[in-house]
């Protein structure tokens, strides 16, 4: 599978994003690889189009309630995500939050990817049972050297340390990139800048699919 962060792009916001959506969609169909769409949440709805599935970027560890700006399970499964990510470096929670997320998520047949920066983190925040683990240094993230080509070993570890599947991500950006982290062990990739940054967005995912 391939996931796609559009972060808080702004060539993934608002109309983008859902031509962004279509194109990953279109993507998908064509060459029959999984591809699923990440968008900020003030794009979910916008995002959710028939033939793509949807996972927020992040659900905070609250139930519906008094809880100003929160994200909450319940509220991302209404609104068509079928899963989350978690975690991710860009917005770093706490042990104990992420294990209440996972488990809200749960209650609400959300799928979880649970980032992790390191092969120990792999092993510590597995033990939570996510449905994923993916690892992504963060020194890599958006720039042009990817993960597979800089950190090989670091990934066979990451793998080798996870008790759940393992995704990876961080400069991925080629064909090769995916190929290389499928044959280290991986499930699939993340992906942000390569594809939302990309002048044929199309082209490129679906480049990248041809690497699963
Ligand atoms: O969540 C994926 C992300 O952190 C990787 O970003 O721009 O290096 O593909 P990028």
């Amino acid at each position: 599978m391939i996931i796609v962060n559009f972060k808080a792009y702004s060539e993934a916001e608002g109309d983008k994003a859902r031509e962004l959506a279509e194109k990953c969609r279109q993507a998908s169909q064509e060459t029959g690889k999984k591809v699923i769409v990440c968008p900020s949440a003030q794009d979910i709805s916008k995002t959710s189009i028939d033939g793509i599935r949807v996972f927020s970027q992040n659900v905070d560890p609250v139930k519906p309630g008094s809880h100003t700006g929160s994200i909450t399970a319940e509220g991302v499964k209404k609104a068509g995500v079928s899963g989350t990510l978690l975690n991710h470096s860009e917005k770093r929670m706490k042990k104990e939050e992420i294990k209440a997320s996972i488990e809200l998520c749960q209650e609400h047949e959300l799928i979880t990817v649970v980032c992790a920066q390191s092969p120990e983190e792999c092993a510590q925040l597995s033990k939570f049972e996510p449905d994923y683990i993916a690892f992504e240094p963060p020194e890599l993230i958006g720039g042009n050297t990817s993960v597979s080509e800089a950190k090989p070993e670091v990934i066979e570890e990451a793998v080798r340390s996870s008790s759940v599947p393992v995704l990876t991500g961080a400069g991925i950006k080629t064909r090769k990139d995916v190929e290389k982290s499928i044959e280290l062990g991986c499930e699939g990739v993340l992906v942000a800048s390569g594809v939302v940054k990309a002048d044929n967005v199309l082209k490129e995912v679906k480049e990248l699919c041809q690497g699963l």
